[in-house]
Order: C-alpha cells, then sequence, then structure tokens
C-alpha cells in the first residue's frame, strides 16, 4: 500500500487501512472503494491523506509499531483520563514496540482534525517508548516515560477547545492559557497516588527548552528531566508532521531537519541524534521526487535513511538508492503530503490561500555576505527581505524607513555588534521582533538576548529548514502551541 494525500484521492481508489474516528466507529473499512462523497467527507474533517492499496504498491509493506486495538485501548484511556487503563496502555505499548525486530516507526497517522489531541498524545507515547528503549532504558524507567507520555497533555482538557483549535491569532491571554497546560496535566494526575514524581516532573516540564526559553520555568541542561526530553523532541516532531486547523503538515524528513537544527538548543542532542534512529525521514508507501525529475514511491529501508529503496511510478522499475551506481548522484529532492499542489500552485488547506495575504518584511543585519545569503535564500520565497551589513547601517535604516515586521540580527560584528544594535533599537522600537543568528551557544549568550526582549536565538550555520519554522513562530505565536 501506499499513502495518498487528501488533495489526491480520486474515486475508485481502494483503501489499504481502515479509517475510524475517535468514538471507534469505523469511519471507512479497508478493502472500500473511495466515493467522491467519501473523499469530500475526508477532505471536510481534515484528514491528512490514507493509505490505498493497488497494484503498483502491493508489495510496499508498512510496519505497525503497534496493534490498532492497543492503540484504540490507548486513545480510550486518554479520552476518559482513566489512569489504571493509561497503565495498562502504556505496558501494552511497551511490549509491543520492543517485540520489533528493528524499531522503526513507518506508519503515518492520518487522524482527522477533531481526534488530534488524543492520537497526538498516542503518537508521542509510541515515540517516547521507541526512543527510550534504544536509549537502553530499564522497563521500569520505559514505564514511566509511557506513562508520562500518555499523560503530558491531559491538562489541555481543561482548556476551551475554542481557543486549541481557534484558527487565527491567538491573544496574549489565549496563548498564555495554553501554556497552562503543562500545569493543568500535573494537577489531574498528582491526585492520584500510583503515579510517581519522576512521571509528574516529566508531564510538568515537556515544554522545557535546553537553553531555557521554555516553559512553564524555564528550566535548561542539566535541570530537565530525561523524561521530559524525550517527550518533548517527539511531541514536536508529531506537531510539526500532523495536520492542524491553522497549519499545514511538514514531511517526517523536514520535521528531523527542524529537531536536528534545535539540538543543543531546544532539545537534547542525544535524544534527537535517537530520534532519528527510530523515525524514517523516508517511510515506506511516501512519494518522493527525485533531482532527475522521476517520481516514486519508497519501498523499504536500507542502511542509510536518506537513500532508501524506491520504485519509479512511470517505469515500475525498482531502485535501492543506497547501492544503485546509476542512480549514485541522484537524490530525494522532494517528499510529503503535498507535493503535487505545491507544484501545481493549488492550496489544499480549505481553499484558503496564500493570496491577499501580505508579505512580512524581515530585516536581517549580518557582516557576513555568505551569512547574509544562507537566510536570504532560506526565507525570500516566503518573505520580503532587505540586508544590511552593519549595526550602524540597521539604526540608520529604522530611522528612515520604519520598523520591519522583524528583525534578524547577527550577534557578532566589528565596531557595534548585534546585542547593542538591539539596545539602542529598544529605545525607539519596543516591541520590534528580533530574532539573533549567533555561532555560540551558551548560557551567557541566551540571557543577554533575553535582557534585550529577543524572540529567539538561532544557532549558525543556519539549517534553513529550522529558520523558517523559527522565524514563523517569532511572527506568529500559533505555531509554537
Ligand atoms: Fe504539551
Ligand atoms: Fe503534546
Amino acid at each position: 500500500m501506499r499513502f495518498v494525500a487528501t488533495a489526491d484521492l480520486k474515486p475508485g481508489m481502494i483503501l489499504g487501512r481502515k479509517i475510524h474516528t475517535r468514538n471507534k466507529a469505523t469511519l471507512l473499512e479497508r478493502g472500500v472503494e473511495l466515493t467522491p462523497k467519501f473523499i469530500a467527507r475526508l477532505k471536510k474533517d481534515g484528514y491528512l491523506g490514507a493509505y490505498i492499496t493497488d497494484s503498483f504498491s502491493k508489495d510496499i509493506k508498512v510496519e505497525e509499531a503497534v496493534s490498532e486495538k492497543t492503540i484504540e485501548a490507548a486513545i480510550d484511556a486518554v479520552a476518559s483520563v482513566d489512569i489504571d487503563g493509561i497503565m495498562q496502555a502504556a505496558s501494552n505499548l511497551i511490549m509491543e514496540i520492543s517485540s520489533m525486530e528493528e524499531i522503526s516507526l513507518d506508519l503515518l497517522d492520518i487522524r482527522s482534525f477533531d481526534d488530534y489531541t488524543y492520537h497526538h498524545t498516542v503518537n508521542v507515547a509510541i515515540y517516547a517508548v521507541a526512543v527510550a528503549i534504544k536509549m537502553g532504558l530499564s522497563i521500569n524507567e520505559l514505564n514511566e516515560v509511557a506513562i508520562a507520555a500518555l499523560c503530558h497533555d491531559l491538562g489541555k482538557i481543561r482548556i476551551d477547545p475554542m481557543i486549541l483549535n481557534k484558527k487565527d491569532r491567538l491573544t496574549d491571554a489565549e496563548f498564555d492559557e495554553i501554556r497552562r497546560h503543562p500545569q493543568y496535566s500535573y494537577e489531574l494526575i498528582s491526585s492520584n497516588p500510583v503515579v510517581n514524581l519522576k512521571i509528574r516532573m516529566a508531564v510538568l516540564s515537556h515544554h522545557e527548552n535546553e537553553n531555557g526559553s521554555g516553559y512553564p520555568y524555564g528550566k535548561t541542561g542539566e535541570e530537565i528531566p530525561l523524561y521530559a526530553k524525550i517527550i518533548h523532541a517527539v511531541d514536536v516532531f508529531d506537531a510539526l508532521t500532523s495536520n492542524r486547523p491553522y497549519k499545514d503538515p511538514c514531511p517526517p524528513v523536514e520535521a528531523l531537519e527542524y529537531l536536528i537544527g534545535g539540538a543543543g538548543i531546544l532539545f537534547d542532542i542525544t535524544v534527537v541524534e535517537t530520534v532519528q534512529t527510530v523515525i524514517p525521514p523516508y517511510p515506506p508507501g511516501m512519494d518522493v521526487i527525485l533531482s532527475n525529475g522521476e517520481r516514486a514511491v519508497v519501498t523499504g529501508h536500507t542502511t542509510q535513511s536518506l537513500r532508501p529503496r524506491i520504485k519509479i511510478y512511470e517505469t515500475g522499475k525498482e531502485v535501492d538508492l543506497s547501492s544503485d551506481l546509476r542512480y549514485r548522484m541522484v537524490f530525494i529532492k522532494d517528499s510529503g503530503y503535498l507535493m503535487k499542489e505545491s507544484i501545481s500552485g493549488i492550496d489544499t488547506k480549505n481553499g484558503a490561500s496564500d493570496e491577499g495575504r501580505e508579505r512580512k518584511q524581515i530585516l536581517v543585519v549580518d557582516d557576513s555576505k555568505i551569512s547574509l545569503d544562507q537566510t536570504r535564500s532560506a526565507l525570500q520565497d516566503e518573505y520580503d527581505i532587505t540586508t544590511l551589513e552593519s549595526g550602524a547601517a540597521c539604526l540608520k535604516y529604522l530611522e528612515v524607513k520604519g520598523a520591519p515586521d522583524l528583525l534578524i540580527m547577527d550577534i557578532d560584528m566589528p565596531e557595534m555588534d548585534g546585542l547593542s544594535t538591539v539596545e539602542t533599537i529598544r529605545a525607539t522600537h519596543q516591541d520590534l521582533a528580533v530574532v539573533f543568528l549567533t555561532a555560540i551557544a551558551n548560557r551567557d549568550t541566551v540571557l543577554r538576548c533575553n535582557k534585550v526582549g529577543a524572540k529567539d536565538y538561532i544557532l549558525k550555520p543556519v539549517n534553513p529548514i529550522y529558520l523558517r519554522e523559527r522565524i514563523e513562530i517569532a511572527l506568529d505565536k500559533n505555531m509554537d502551541r
């Protein structure tokens, strides 16, 4: 079977996996032939896509790490805040994942908008357990990680769904309310004596970042418990790859790139390294476009995660990208759910389109031409970019042209460095959003950036995918839920 994005589903396609709703009702059974009505329903409910089976893809096996039965039971337990059920679900997840010959989480979760929270929670638990097994945690610890992961967002039931699913920009008060959910989760489970302190602390700390920019306490590095570090990284991975009312999903390869870009800043480095060993960037069943223009579907793993086995659509030829010398110069250029649409320019997001939305203005200040070019090329498709080469030029620019929507500022510059430039700017522009670029990652730098009211700081050399996501978050906190 292979994965087909909702926008690409056609009447007559046969489902390779059943699709269900939260109330365990099966929406569509495996083997069902899709009709225009079914497809319209999947679109309306915000399903990412579906696994379909056809003669072309009949040999592609998409291994499920955890049985549907266990997933359903876990979702039920989480939805009804049933701690005994959650503990049972945790041990079932561990049993099934650890029985895999080689742990690889290949199956994409296609959940609808409405089912997001519970599916998300169970996905996070599956990823977290896989990472924890790879990191060599004991069975006792695995249990604690799994329970914490299943409980991490329980507190969201206290938050108004209107806020959780709001498509528009959140108000500050709404955003603060969302940021209270780790505490809400902590309070919900703390009344239960079987949930120990390690589990509670993991739940409370799952939005803390390595550099202290997270919440609720702004803990850093060693202060953050390992379980929370694991849950944090896979939580973000799952949020990025899912379809939400307010954002398009990233393909796994991009979400992994984001984690790599944030390693040591937002996420624990060892955890990110381990995530890469259990989540394939190109899972079997996913469509890819090669650098030679050929379209293919991934059919299986090889020893090199970025060069899987594939089958070319046009010729039906199977190629092992890790060993086929005729393809040694060819690489995967694009993958994911929305490729066709992004190529033809059709927007799949419920008719919402970029057109008419004003492009945001970003000013980039950096003394290195190479660095300016890298930043520009990562961002210019989405934003209007102006580049300047010194702090003095930046001050002048602001005086003459006024403030842009966002300022990206290098720290290390001759004469006036980035931090002093922003200090000066603050006298006249208190609210200007600033993101620092720096080659140095240490606590002192972060504290100094925070002191001048920085939204974020990003390590050089910049990883384009990481940079794009962080800039989007800096411009619109909606993304950082
Ligand atoms: Fe959360
Ligand atoms: Fe979460």
